[in-house]
């Protein structure tokens, strides 16, 4: 069956968007990334639609964009899983689009660099399930667009920065832990809903939930250990 893809294109950040239409007309037992491969070097080759990918493998979180309306990683979902035969692809709505469907997430390293989410003591031995699961992020920005509480510069920095903070959190020692305790309760404790969008959107099947829980947990029984000194 031929699919109808709908692609939101933009020369640049300041020419206005314009839709796209290209019918393709080829199997749909392949990823949404591979048939924008195919669409660029066959359909659209005098002008071929800027995108980002790499890895296509679910392993760099580059190819994240808004399909039908929802984000997710292009070489994660295949044609066959949108059965009404209308594919719609726009770029994330929550950072600055560059062009086409590649949109600048920089703002998710400028906040790990605010949240200072680095050691500078050594880490302990004791490496937890929730810093495996933390370890896991791409930093694609999926949690980020669905979340109610995040827009980029904001002093709320969501999902992604919650993975990293996490699994130091888990791991620091002495000054680093205080000081990611405080970070952690600045930049995400205090904003954040509880809405888990960002646990069921996830690509990478991060339990953000369980980092929840992990470290609003440890970050009390600290408080409740500084109040009884
Ligand atoms: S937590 Fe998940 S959705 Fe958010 S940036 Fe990391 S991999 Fe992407
Ligand atoms: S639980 Fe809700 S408010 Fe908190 S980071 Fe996830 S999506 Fe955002
Ligand atoms: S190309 Fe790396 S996650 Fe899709």
């Amino acid at each position: 069956m031929a699919v109808k893809f709908e692609i939101l294109r933009r020369r640049s950040a300041s020419d206005p968007p314009y839709t796209q239409t290209v019918i393709y007309d080829r199997d749909t037992d392949t990823t949404v990334a591979e048939a924008l491969k195919y669409i660029n070097a066959e359909l659209l080759a005098d002008d071929p639609v800027s995108w980002e990918h790499s890895c296509g493998q679910k392993k760099c979180g580059a190819c994240a964009m808004r399909i039908n309306g929802l984000p997710k990683l292009a070489c994660d979902v295949r044609l066959k899983d949108f059965p009404g035969g209308v594919i719609t692809l726009e770029p994330l709505k929550k950072f600055p689009v560059v062009r086409d469907l590649i949109v600048d997430r920089s703002v998710i390293f400028d906040d790990l660099k605010k949240l200072g989410a680095w050691l500078t003591e050594d880490a302990g031995p004791d490496s937890t399930g929730s810093a495996y699961d933390a370890s896991r992020c791409l930093r694609c920005g999926c949690c980020l667009e669905v979340c109610p509480n995040f827009y980029a510069g904001g002093e709320f920095f969501g999902a992604a920065a919650l993975a990293s903070a996490a699994r130091l959190i888990s791991e620091a020692q002495g000054s680093d832990r205080k000081r990611l305790y405080g970070a952690y309760n600045e930049r995400f404790y205090r904003g954040c809903g509880r809405s888990l969008s960002c646990r069921d959107i996830c690509p990478a099947g991060i339990d953000t939930e369980r980092l929840l829980v992990a470290s609003n947990a440890a970050a009390i029984w600290k408080r409740l250990a500084r109040s009884r000194d």
